[in-house]
């Protein structure tokens, strides 16, 4: 007896309760069996329905908490832009343009929390020492933690270098410690681990997604409580947490595990009741420090020198802004606020365009479709695809098509200059 997947005579496949009862003979001998099936089908998908509009729910949560968050944040800069654009602007503005500008970056910043949450979505990428990352981290704890609780790092190679962006790497390692501790009210020992390892064949036993390779071993343990069997199933569920109302959010590993899935890694989880847990996270290894040392110099901003630019974006202000830090640096602009007017702009200018700016996500004519066509136009065109969502899946499939770079929003006026200069020195493909 038991729950059991089957097919049924026209093919489809059912899950049912079975239950099976022996019918005997006077002598006792088994003369045949009874089975009883019960369709379970219906009623399985309705619990996965229950489950989903749960989560729909959640993400209802998150979602006004964002909406609350970026108001207050988008409230500084809009009375500041209002303000200066008055005739009350004060004769220094430059304290209320700090703050604008801060304010901003945290809205960026914001929306790559969430971004990261939601998961398969990449931060800058560049060469970090894990050494220092640990460092980092440290620092931070012993400033947060309670007295009772040691600290013990380790880093097997100090060079370990991985590809990455530091401020997720520290927020990996500060999520699980601060969940190591939460586990060791009464104190223990926090053990952070660094090693480089290579997995081979068996790498799928470790982990069923893992591919053979080499990764960086990073791992956080402590000596709390442990978890049972039902809390380890659902640790990584966005807003499971097993702790009071206003102590946790769950989170914290949903976080996690976004960003380490963004990397190419995995994670495993063991714990014992009682007695502690372990979280290894295996991030791929960075191919080679040398080659990223020469790629990753900071490129020195050169004028516009009269160069052209298309800038190709439905957001008025966007076009706006970006036009005018081009022209405050030399270049000449020429913009389209669709598809298909970037086109027809671009076959009529493409003696002089020296570079398209263009924005994924637009209405009408997609990106891809305006860079598709771009290319018809001319092959070698060097375009710059840029986009709020950055996400691995998106930058292969556009670099793959023949883009030149890719410029996630909201970029700063230096990340626009620099990542021009890099396209326009860079030969033709
Ligand atoms: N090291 C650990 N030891 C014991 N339980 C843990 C450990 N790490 C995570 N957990 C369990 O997993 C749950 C989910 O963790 P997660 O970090 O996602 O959320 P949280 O810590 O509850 O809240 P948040 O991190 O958002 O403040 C925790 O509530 C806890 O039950
Ligand atoms: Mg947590």
């Amino acid at each position: 007896s038991g729950e059991v997947t089957m097919n049924t005579r026209s093919g489809k496949r059912v899950i049912v309760d079975h239950r099976r009862t022996a019918i005997r003979r006077h002598s006792g001998a088994i003369k045949g069996y009874l089975c009883v099936d019960i369709d379970l089908t219906i009623r399985k998908k309705q619990e996965q329905y229950s489950h989903r509009s749960q989560r729909l729910e959640s993400i209802g949560t998150l979602a006004s908490g964002i909406a609350h968050d970026l108001n207050n944040v988008l409230t500084p800069i809009l009375m500041g832009a209002n303000l200066l654009s008055s005739d009350r602007a004060p004769t220094n503005p430059q304290p209320l343009l700090n703050t604008m500008v801060a304010s901003a970056q945290r809205g960026a910043a914001l929306i790559q929390k969430l971004l990261s949450f939601a998961g398969g979505v990449r931060g800058d990428q560049a060469p970090v020492r894990i050494s220092q990352i640990i460092r980092e981290t440290r620092g931070l704890l012993e400033h947060t933690l309670l007295k009772s609780v040691e600290i013990q790092t380790k880093v097997a190679e100090n060079g370990s270098v991985v590809l990455g962006d530091s401020t997720e790497l520290v927020q990996i390692l500060m999520n699980l410690s601060i969940n190591a501790c939460d586990a060791m009210p009464d104190g223990g020992v926090l053990t952070i681990e660094a090693e480089s390892i290579v997995l081979n064949g068996n790498a799928s036993q470790i982990h069923p997604h893992a591919e053979p390779g080499a990764y960086l071993l990073l791992s956080v343990s402590d000596t709390g409580m442990g978890m049972s069997h039902e809390v380890l199933d659902r640790i990584f569920t966005p807003f499971y947490t097993t702790k009071e109302i206003g102590k946790g959010t769950g989170l914290g590993l949903a976080t996690v595990q976004g960003i380490v899935k963004s990397y190419g890694g995995f994670i495993t989880v063991y714990s014992e009741v009682g007695r502690g847990s372990k979280f290894s996270i295996y991030l791929p290894a960075a191919p080679d420090l040398e080659a990223f040392a020469s790629s990753a110099s900071t490129t020195t901003i050169e004028s516009g020198r009269g160069y052209c630019i298309l800038l190709v974006d439905d957001e008025e202000a966007i076009l706006s802004m970006s036009g005018s830090v081009l022209e405050a640096a030399g270049y000449r602009v020429l913009m389209a606020s669709d598809g298909m007017s970037a086109i027809s702009k671009y076959r009529e200018y493409h003696h002089q365009v020296s570079a398209v700016l263009l924005d994924m996500m637009m209405p009408g004519l997609s990106g891809l479709q305006t860079m598709d066509a771009l290319f018809e136009i001319n092959p070698q065109i060097k375009i710059i695809s840029c986009s709020g969502l950055r996400t691995v899946k998106r930058e292969t499939e556009v670099m793959e098509r023949g883009a030149a770079a890719f410029l996630s929003k909201p970029y700063t006026d230096s990340q626009l200059l620099e990542t021009l200069t890099q396209t326009l020195t860079t030969h033709p493909r």
